[in-house]
This record gives C-alpha cells, structure tokens and sequence, in this order.
C-alpha cells in the first residue's frame, strides 16, 4: 500500500544511501567469514546499499524490493522485484537473509505474515537479522506526515511485542539504535530507541 511512496522516494537523488548500517558490515562479515558459500539475500534492499557491500565477499547475493524505481540500474541476475509477504522463491533457498528497516511499513497482520515468509526461505541453520522501528523513535512521525515518505503508513513497536514475532527462532538476540539528539557536553540528554534489532538463528 506504500509502493507508489517509495517508487517517488526512489525517483529522488537523495534517496541514493551509499553506506552500509554497521551493525549489517559486524553480522555479515563475522557471517561470511564462518559461511563462505552462504546464499544471501537482502529483503527490502532499497537502493541496495548492503546488496553492493555484500558483493564485494561473495557474488551469491540477491536484492528484492518491491519497487522497480530502487532496483533500477541493479545487475537483474543480482536483483528481482518481490514482496516480503510473498517471496517469489522456494523454501530454504537461504543461509543469510537481511530486512533492514522494512518489515514497520506492513500493517502488523501482514508483518507477521512476512516474519512467517522469511522463515520458510530460510534453510536450517539460518540466520535473519532485521530492524524494526521502535515505540520511542522521536524521528518517524516527521518523515511520514512531511518529511521524505509523506502520506507513508509505519507501524512502530515496543521492545516486547518486536520479540513476540520471533518466538519460533531457536535463537533470539536482541539489540537496538539510540537516536540521541546533539546536546553540549555537561547537558541533560533523552536518549530513546529508535530501532530494535534483532538477530535470529533457526
Ligand atoms: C527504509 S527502506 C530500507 C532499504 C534498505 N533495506 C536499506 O537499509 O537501505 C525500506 C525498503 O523496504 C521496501 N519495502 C517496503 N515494503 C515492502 C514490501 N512489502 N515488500 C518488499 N519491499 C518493501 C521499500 O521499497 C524500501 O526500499
């Protein structure tokens, strides 16, 4: 229900992020290194900042988005246009999946459904780390009401009900990104979370 947002957002020059999270470049490395001949896939790649990291330790990496506007300019053997509810592959096809700040844009039924998705194209063992957008996120509203992703629907969560969609991994290892606004030194601060991250092992 976004789509027609993000396929303007990936008209605009600005929406071209080049540096990859690096909590990503810590998981994935330490991953890669482990697994050499791990199949990757980036759900939700955007502009494909960590699809373009990832190729440069293994050329067995996949983007998806549903947008055609963000993959556009991507090599199509790399990239393939999918929706994370729907994954348009078969199950266990992956060692590593990503979904870096997608799965809030789904109303809470279909995020669940998507968690569901990306655990049956996992393979046993696999791993899938993610980020969803927290409860405290000061910055969110803005972008959605007249920032960037104006009209945009997000759906944001607390610490509790982000780890009730993974109870099915044999693993869950929780984290998350403060967003803590400039103050001078010897001032009080509010630090809140703004993204939980959670990394998970079948
Ligand atoms: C905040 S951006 C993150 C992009 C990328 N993961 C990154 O970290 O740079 C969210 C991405 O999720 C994609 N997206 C949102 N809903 C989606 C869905 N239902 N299926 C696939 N992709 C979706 C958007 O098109 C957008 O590229």
């Amino acid at each position: 229900m976004n789509r027609g947002i993000w396929e303007n957002h990936y008209r605009k020059e600005k929406s071209e992020l080049i540096i990859p999270d690096e909590n990503v470049v810590r998981s994935f490395v330490r991953f890669i290194q482990e697994n050499p001949d791990a199949w990757i896939l980036d759900a939700g790649c955007g502009k494909g900042r960590h699809l373009d990291f990832f190729l440069g330790y293994t050329k067995c990496v996949y983007g998806m988005d549903f947008t055609r506007n963000s993959v556009k300019g991507k090599p199509d053997r790399n990239t393939f246009l999918g929706d994370i509810s729907q994954i348009p592959v078969a199950d266990k096809s992956f060692d590593y999946v990503l979904a870096w700040g997608v799965l809030h844009y789904l109303p809470p039924e279909k995020a669940r459904e998507s968690v569901r998705e990306l655990r049956r194209i996992l393979k046993n063992p696999g791993r899938l780390f993610l980020t969803l957008r927290s409860d405290e996120d000061t910055h969110i509203a803005e972008t959605v009401s007249k920032g960037d992703l104006a009209g945009a629907e997000v759906w944001t969560y607390s610490r509790d009900d982000a780890l009730a969609l993974f109870t099915d991994f044999r693993q869950v290892r929780y984290g998350y990104i403060e967003r803590i606004p400039p103050y001078l030194p010897g001032e009080e601060t509010e630090r809140k979370i703004a993204h939980h991250i959670l990394d998970l092992e079948l």
